[in-house]
Formats: C-alpha cells, structure tokens, sequence
C-alpha cells in the first residue's frame, strides 16, 4: 500500500510550447511577454544574469505529469484535507469540513507509521474551518471560516497557539458560491506555492473561478484575476509557480483531470495545456494541496491520503 506505483500517467509532455514565463511584478504581463521575447536569446548565453531581473522568483516550472502516487493511510471522514508546511516539515491533518481540531505530525513518516491521529498532537482552532480550503503556510494556519453574513480568513500562529489575525474575505455570503461545485462545503480554497499564499473562489455573477493573491502577512487581497475555469464540475484546484490547474471529474466519479488552467503570467494557455489525468481512485477528490519543496500534491479521496509526485519541467528549457 505504500509504494510508489510509478508511471501512471505518461501524458502530458509538450505543456508550454516554446514561452518562457518571467515573473516581473513591476511590468504589466503583457510588456512581459514582449521583453522575454527579446531576452531569450540572451538567456541562452547567460541564463544566471539574466535571471537576476526576475525580482521575485526564479519559479519557472510547469507541470509535464502526474509521475507516480502513494497512498499513506486511511481516515474516517470522507472529506477532509492534509498538508505539510514547506518551512517546517510538520504535517497537519484537517479531518472533516468543519471542524476545530487540527492534528500536527512531527513528519510524513510520523503520519504514515502511526494508526488514525496516534502519535499526533492535537491542536484547536478559535473557530470551525468551514470545507478543506485550509492551507498552512510558514508556521501558520489559515482558513476560512463561514460566519452569518461574512467569510473570514483566519491566521492562526501553529507553534505557540495564538490567533495572529483575521480578516474579512471581500466576498459576501450572498454573493458567493462554492468554488467548486463538486465539493460544495469550500467557500473559499487557500493555495500556497513557491509565490505566496493564493484564494480561489467563486462569485455568483461570475460563474467561473475567480483567483486573488495575497499577502500572507497583513491577509490583504494584492490582486485577482477571473480564471475563466468554469465551476461546474470542478472538484478541486492547485496553483504551481503561479498558474492554477482545475481538476475536474463527474457527479458519478470518473477519472480526475486537469482541464482547465490559468496562468498569471498569460504565458501559459488551455490550447497549449494538455489534459492531465490522474490514476483511477475512489471518488472525487475533496482537497489537492500542493507542497513547493517536494513536488507533491497531499490529496484527500474518499479517506484516502495520498500524495502524488509530479514531474516538473521548465518552461525555459523546450
Ligand atoms: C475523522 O472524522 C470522522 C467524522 O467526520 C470520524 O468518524 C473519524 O473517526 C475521524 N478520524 C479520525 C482518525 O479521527
Ligand atoms: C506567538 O509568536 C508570535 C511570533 O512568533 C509572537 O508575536 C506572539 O507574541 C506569540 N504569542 C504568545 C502568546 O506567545
């Protein structure tokens, strides 16, 4: 059960045609485009120079395919998310769509030698997360919690059990709908990547999903994007180096696919995007969370925790 099963998916080589995708948050994507056209034959030449312009990150990867999954163990709720901080190495389980308890293990291997929540530490949370659209990022928790007439994001300080800080999420409880609608419990779906903290959710007037970076320190929207990704269907979504894949599946579970991705960058598009499919599980996925550091996607299927390794390419080298 806990072995890799290794090339489930050979799919999905010829991700990005030949763009190169160049993070300058001073420049519009636009102006961006046209610069690293002009640049790349320099890069060739003198790539570590080059690269120095890009302020923020040298995050340049895409996704080419789903290498291999693993399943770890078995939970009692159907629903439900699990993660891993890329600064710290714990591993955190949010069992259940609303709940306060979150379980802390001191690593994977912790997690997965250890029957059920053993060996963990539990620790409670000043309020109910509401759907698997948690995320822990650098030592702190966030999540969404649904209130009356507003969605807050919560910033909750792991290490020594204190609220940090709270914000109201600048979308109406009237005005949203869930993000995906194959797991309608997640208001609000918090992303982490190599960039930063993301949310991805869903307004009533947009009937796609909309996506906003944010500032992981202060919880301040910087900025949002319409994915054109539609909602329906969709089961659960990640963002890799700043560009969001939607996974999508049917009411009665089929196969988990990305179909539809967006890129903030504008380098990378659905005609050059490949579908993406994941091997057969059990149902639908209820939570994807992606991990920087490794590579790997900590997935929650009908009580299955499993991690999926990816296989990266640079969208520099084609
Ligand atoms: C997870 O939550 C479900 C209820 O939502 C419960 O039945 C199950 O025992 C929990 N799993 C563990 C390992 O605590
Ligand atoms: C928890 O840690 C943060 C930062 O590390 C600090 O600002 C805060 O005062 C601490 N709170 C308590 C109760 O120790």
């Amino acid at each position: 059960i806990s072995n890799w099963s290794s090339d489930v998916n050979r799919r999905g080589c010829a991700f990005m045609g030949s763009h190169a995708l160049w993070f300058f948050p001073f420049l519009s994507s636009n102006f961006s485009v046209h610069l690293t056209m002009l640049l790349r034959p320099l890069m060739k030449m003198s790539f570590h120079d080059t690269i120095s312009i890009s302020l923020s990150t040298d995050c340049i990867d895409i996704i080419s395919s789903i290498r291999a999954m693993k399943i770890l163990k078995r939970m009692g709720s159907p629903k439900g998310m699990w993660t891993k901080d890329a600064r710290t190495s714990k591993v955190y389980v949010f069992n259940g769509t609303a709940e306060d308890t979150v379980y802390q293990f001191s690593s994977v291997l912790d997690f997965s030698s250890s029957p059920g929540m053993a060996h963990s530490r539990p620790i409670r949370l000043p309020s109910l997360w509401s759907g698997t659209g948690g995320a822990v990022y650098n030592g702190y928790a966030y999540y969404v919690m649904e209130g009356a007439d507003e969605l807050q994001v919560i910033k909750y300080d792991l290490a020594n059990g204190t609220l940090t800080d709270s914000a109201v999420f600048p979308v109406e409880v009237a005005d949203h709908r869930p993000v995906y609608s194959l797991n309608p419990e997640t208001a609000v779906d918090l992303a982490a990547d190599e960039e930063g903290l993301w949310a991805l959710y869903t307004t009533r007037e947009s009937e796609s999903i909309n996506l906003a970076k944010m500032d992981p320190d202060s919880l301040d929207i910087e900025q949002m994007w319409d994915t054109q990704c539609p909602q329906e269907n969709a089961e659960a979504a990640f963002v890799v180096c700043g560009t969001v894949y939607v996974v999508y599946n049917t009411r009665v579970p089929s196969r988990s696919r990305v179909q539809c991705v967006f890129d903030v960058n504008d380098m990378v598009t659905n005609e050059e995007a490949p579908l993406l499919y994941f091997p057969r599980r059990y149902g639908v996925h209820a939570s994807l969370k992606y991990n920087p550091q490794e590579k790997q996607i900590y997935a929650w299927d009908d009580g299955y925790l499993i991690l999926y390794k990816l296989s990266l390419k640079r969208k520099l080298m084609v």
